[in-house]
């Protein structure tokens, strides 16, 4: 495991993980944490004997933003030329599944690296928000469009132009959180959340996140004929046939994932 400044990763099983570690800033994400998050989904991305990854922080905070004091002198042109944010587009990227296990203080970029995520796991106590009007901007990690897809315009609105907290619950309610769990329980639920998935044919598992990611980015015609193409594409793997097989002779499949 490659030794990072501000996360700690470890591979449990086929599941990779990835826990902020900046407790001083409660997570805030710098260029480094970006820089250190990416390089390390990058690489259990590219490794077949992970099937699913989980993004985790702290009991107090999952991320409570971009780090402000980091960005706070910069200029308009200092952060569009320097893409300051880019780096996340990588992370958005990859294919291997991606849980968020979100507890405490999801703010601002928090929220937003949340729903860069597959999957929001939420403990009972999570705090989310997008918060940044209070600081004179609004959501620059994608907050704007994800979470307008994720609960609406009206509630995104309400959320984004007042930047208020709101909990675990009316996340569920609102579409933004996939599951919320115990706090006791959010990481061994994460990882047997993400143990479920690893199990599965690892070929059909990027096919079904890259399908996901087309239907917030298409229109439904768009997104038929892509689903289309890649359900057919599915059955030129060893999985489909084993998988099938599997139903049919009434066993467990056995993935070899090809
Ligand atoms: N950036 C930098 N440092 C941060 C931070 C952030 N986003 N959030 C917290 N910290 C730091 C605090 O400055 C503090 O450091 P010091 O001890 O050195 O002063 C430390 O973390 C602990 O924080 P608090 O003392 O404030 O803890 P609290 O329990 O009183 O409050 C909180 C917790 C409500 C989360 C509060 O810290 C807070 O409001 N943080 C900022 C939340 C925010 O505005 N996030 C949006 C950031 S902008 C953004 O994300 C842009 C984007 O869309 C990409």
């Amino acid at each position: 495991m490659t030794d990072y400044q501000t996360i700690v990763t470890a591979a449990r099983g086929r599941v990779g993980w990835i826990t902020l570690n900046r407790p001083e800033a409660l997570n805030a994400l710098n260029v480094q944490v970006m820089r250190d998050v990416v390089d390390a989904a990058e690489a259990f991305d590219a490794d077949a004997g992970i099937g699913a990854i989980v993004v985790t922080g702290s009991d107090r905070a999952f991320a409570a933003g971009a780090d402000i004091k980091e960005m706070e002198a910069l200029s308009g042109s200092e952060m569009l030329m320097g893409d300051h944010f880019g780096g996340w587009a990588r992370f958005a990227a990859v294919r291997t599944p991606v849980i968020a296990a979100v507890s405490g203080y999801a703010l601002g970029g928090g929220c937003e690296l949340a729903m860069m995520c597959d999957i929001i796991l939420a403990a009972d106590t999570a705090t989310f928000g997008q918060p940044e009007i209070g600081l004179g901007v609004i959501p620059g990690m994608g907050g704007t469009q994800r979470l307008t897809r994720a609960v609406g315009s009206f509630k995104a609105a309400e959320l984004i132009l007042t930047g208020r907290h709101f909990g675990a619950e009316e996340a569920e309610r609102a579409g933004l959180v996939s599951r919320v769990v115990p706090a006791a329980d959010l990481l061994d639920d994460a990882q047997r959340t993400a143990e479920a998935i690893a199990a599965k044919s690892l070929p059909s598992l990027y096919a079904a996140t890259e399908a996901l990611d087309v239907a917030l980015e298409s229109t439904l015609a768009e997104g038929l004929r892509y689903e289309k193409h890649a359900f057919a594409g599915l059955f030129d793997t060893a999985d489909q046939k084993e998988g099938m097989a599997a139903f049919r002779e009434k066993r467990a499949p056995g993935f070899t994932h090809r």
